[in-house]
């Protein structure tokens, strides 16, 4: 008998999952130029695109957890489409700031980076995505080897220092940071007890 597929690993899932993804991009698209967003448009928008990169970094870090739980659903190649979905919406949360908000000024961009510490740990969390999105592709797999998963490791720090960047940029309700932080920790708990699992799971089949 022929292995059943998993169930989101055809097209019209695929293309679903991608339009989701998209679909903050042209909600912002249709959001500035009919007002929708407050009386700041641009600290908004870079607020929507920082939080939507944040919130796929944690998703693409749930993806490994429950396809161990739920190995049908098919997940895994999700993970790749959601991280590099988190830096897209970070370099366009980046480009906001350096173009509109800093007016491309390169000395006030400079010292920005080097003397806010929000702004810092933004920064390094970055320079830590980009390695990570050059060699998402299955080539670089290929190429990288085991190495290919420990440098893909990075994100659990990449992603705390985001969480810590959130936490240094609100001024006074820390609560959303402060949750991400945990849900971050038990999402980094969720990968050895889910491998335990899945492994006690294949002894006793
Ligand atoms: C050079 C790198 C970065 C710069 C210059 C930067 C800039 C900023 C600024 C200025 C704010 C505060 C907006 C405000 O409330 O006034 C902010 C908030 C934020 N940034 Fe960044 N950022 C950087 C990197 C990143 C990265 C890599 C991510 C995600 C992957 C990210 C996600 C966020 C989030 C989630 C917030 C909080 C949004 C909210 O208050 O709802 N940032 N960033």
């Amino acid at each position: 008998m022929a292995a059943r597929r998993p169930w989101l690993a055809n097209r019209p899932a695929w293309w679903l999952i991608f339009l989701a993804q998209l679909a903050p991009l042209i909600y912002l698209a249709w959001a500035i130029p009919t007002h929708q967003l407050g009386y700041e448009p641009v600290v908004d928008s870079l607020r929507f695109l920082g939080d939507t990169a944040l919130y796929l970094l944690l998703i693409g870090l749930a993806v490994t957890p429950v396809q161990r739980l739920w190995p049908r659903a098919g997940l895994i190649d999700y993970r790749r489409m959601a991280g590099l979905y988190a830096f897209f919406y970070a370099s366009l949360h980046i480009l906001l700031w350096v173009i509109i908000d800093r007016q491309l000024d390169l000395a006030a961009i400079w010292e920005d980076v080097v003397e806010r510490e929000h702004i810092t740990f933004g920064a390094i969390a970055f320079l830590l995505l980009v390695p990570l999105a050059i060699t998402s592709s299955r080539g670089w797999m290929r190429r990288l080897g085991r190495r290919w998963k420990m440098l893909h490791r990075l994100v659990y720090p990449a992603t705390a220092l985001v969480v810590l960047h959130y936490f240094l940029s609100v001024k006074f309700d820390t609560r959303t940071p402060i949750i991400l932080a945990v849900l971050l920790l038990l999402l980094f708990l969720a990968r050895p007890i889910t491998r335990w699992l899945a492994e006690r799971g294949r002894r006793s089949d």
